[in-house]
Order: structure tokens, then C-alpha cells, then sequence
């Protein structure tokens, strides 16, 4: 596995795969690698001849109140974990590689202006879906992949990136994945490790909800209002969880729905302690 740190290292070894005729795989990811983060890997490898993986915390889609100084980062080990799962080249830039004006700073962002990154997880940290999909557009410029992988886990990170793409006509196919979970159903995240044993069973009423959801759509509830009432007081009924929002949306705008339907995207987020998990599930009829 090679390991790059500059994009002028990514884009040569690009360029010797292209000229051997490979098709390439992108898997963007900041570290500190889980089951989750990894089945993209899996999967890419599955479909594409080489897979790039990129290992880095990015500064632009951090508020200033967020965890940017503390996020987990084990970079050996994900080097380990990465080879073993077929992994051709990890890029690993610093953050004045990919920014370099200094301090996670740049003056040229990539922005969807609707309402669709205001909605859900946008509410909390306006800023976030600029600085990741600022920094994607970025990955996709230095990698060019044929195909980049994305989780199901954050829903409307990837139907962002879905519109993006869209939007800006990148050539690239994005690949969604399903949410890979622990054994007891906790949905797989780096913010996990921050959970103290009691937050974690605690944390289980996430996705306990998401399964009380799921069950009152295959019973044949339509009323998108009841499920969500139904999950809220569900979550309510775990004193250590505090809701920031459950809602229903269209699984490709994020606007709110109150009917059910297919594609309709039903997803949470709720503090444990301080720990902020999102958990979701798509409608499929
Ligand atoms: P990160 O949080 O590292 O996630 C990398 C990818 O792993 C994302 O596409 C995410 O949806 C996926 N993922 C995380 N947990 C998962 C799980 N339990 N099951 C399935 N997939 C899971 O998302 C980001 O990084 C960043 O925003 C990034 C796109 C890299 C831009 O900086």
C-alpha cells in the first residue's frame, strides 16, 4: 500500500493506473477507522481495480464549538486496517496540503445554496456540508476517481454530495452504502469511543427507535407525523438522551414530508451526555 502526503504524489500515481487502463475507487474518510468506515472499503474494492482512501480530519467542516482538536486520529492503525482490506493508496495530506493559506483556511468553498444543507444536521453546524462537500470537490480534482463511496450513515451528507456531483458535473458515480452497526444495534461511529459503558447502553434507544420506525412503516403507517412522534417519545423514555431533532424527509431534497413514501428519509440526531449520534433509515417500498 503506498502511503501519499502531497497531492502531486496521489496525482502521478493516478496517472500510472489510468495509462494501465485500472478504473479507480475513492473512499474519503477522516480516520480513526471502524467497521463502518472500512465496509466502504470492502465495497470499493469489490468494484474498482484501485482503491484511494483519504485519511484526513477536515478543518473547514468543523464549527468552532466542535471536537476539531480532540477528533480521534490513529493513523498507524488505520494504515494496518486499510491494507488488510485492499487498500492501493492511502492519502494522508497535512492540513496546509489541502489548505494552504494556513488554519484550515480557504476563500473558495463549494456551497449548495437551497435549503437542502440547512435542514437536519445543518441546523446545528450551518457550515459543516460547505466544508465537506469544499473539500470532496477537492479529493475529486487531486484522485478523479470513477467511483467514490459514501455511508448511508450520513444520509444527507450523501445525497449533498449526490446533488453536487449533480450540480457540477463531476464524471464520478457515487456509491451509496448501508449502515453497518454493532452487534447490539448501535450504528458504528468514531464518536463511540467517547461513550462512557452506561452512555452506551444508553445510546442503544437510537437505534432501538430507528427499528420502532422501521416497524411501523412495514405495519403500513403512512403518517409520517405519528412515526416521528412515536420515535421522539420512545426516545424520551432514556433519561440520558436529550433529542436535537427526529424528522421525515424526501430522501433527495431533505425537505420535510408528512406522508410516507418511498425513498422518504426518516433521521435522527440525539445528544448522550455530551456525544452527539445521528442514526437514520430510508423508506423503500
Ligand atoms: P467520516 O466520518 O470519516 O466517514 C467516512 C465515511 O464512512 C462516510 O461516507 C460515512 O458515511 C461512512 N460511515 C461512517 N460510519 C459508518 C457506518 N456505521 N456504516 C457505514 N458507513 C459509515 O464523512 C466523513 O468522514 C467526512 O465528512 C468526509 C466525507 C470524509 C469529508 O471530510
Amino acid at each position: 500500500m503506498i502511503i501519499a502526503t502531497t497531492t502531486s504524489e496521489v496525482r502521478g500515481q493516478v496517472q500510472k493506473w489510468r495509462q494501465a487502463g485500472l478504473t479507480i475507487g475513492l473512499v474519503p474518510t477522516m480516520g480513526y477507522l471502524h467497521e463502518g468506515r472500512a465496509s466502504l472499503v470492502d465495497k470499493a474494492v469489490t468494484l474498482c481495480d484501485k482503491v484511494v482512501v483519504s485519511d484526513f480530519v477536515n478543518p473547514t467542516q468543523f464549527g468552532p464549538n466542535e471536537d476539531l482538536e480532540t477528533y480521534p486520529r490513529d493513523f498507524k492503525r488505520d494504515c494496518a486496517l486499510l491494507e488488510e482490506h485492499g487498500c492501493a493508496l492511502v492519502f494522508h495530506p497535512s492540513a496546509d496540503e489541502m489548505y494552504p493559506d494556513g488554519n484550515g483556511k480557504t476563500d473558495t468553498y463549494v456551497e449548495i445554496l437551497d435549503e437542502m444543507p440547512r435542514q437536519l444536521c445543518g441546523k446545528t453546524c450551518p457550515i459543516h456540508f460547505r466544508g465537506g462537500c469544499t473539500i470532496v470537490a477537492k479529493l475529486f480534482n487531486i484522485v478523479t476517481p470513477d467511483k467514490a463511496f459514501f455511508g448511508q450513515k450520513d444520509a444527507q451528507q450523501l445525497a449533498i454530495i449526490r446533488r453536487m456531483v449533480r450540480d457540477l458535473s463531476y464524471g464520478v458515480e457515487i456509491v451509496g452504502c448501508p449502515i453497518v452497526r454493532e452487534t447490539d444495534g448501535l450504528a458504528k461511529s468514531s464518536r463511540n469511543t467517547y461513550l462512557t459503558s452506561a452512555e452506551h447502553q444508553a445510546a442503544l434507544i437510537l437505534s432501538k427507535s430507528i427499528f420502532l420506525g422501521q416497524k411501523l412503516v412495514a405495519d403500513g403507517e403512512k403518517d409520517a407525523d405519528k412515526i416521528v412522534a412515536a420515535m421522539e417519545a420512545n426516545i424520551k423514555t432514556e433519561p440520558l438522551a436529550k433529542i436535537d431533532y427526529v424528522s421525515a424527509v424526501d430522501g433527495i431534497t431533505m425537505m420535510p414530508v408528512h406522508m410516507i413514501g418511498n425513498g422518504t428519509l426518516v433521521a435522527m440526531a440525539v445528544y448522550i451526555g455530551k456525544v452527539r449520534l445521528i442514526d437514520n433509515f430510508i423508506v423503500e417500498e
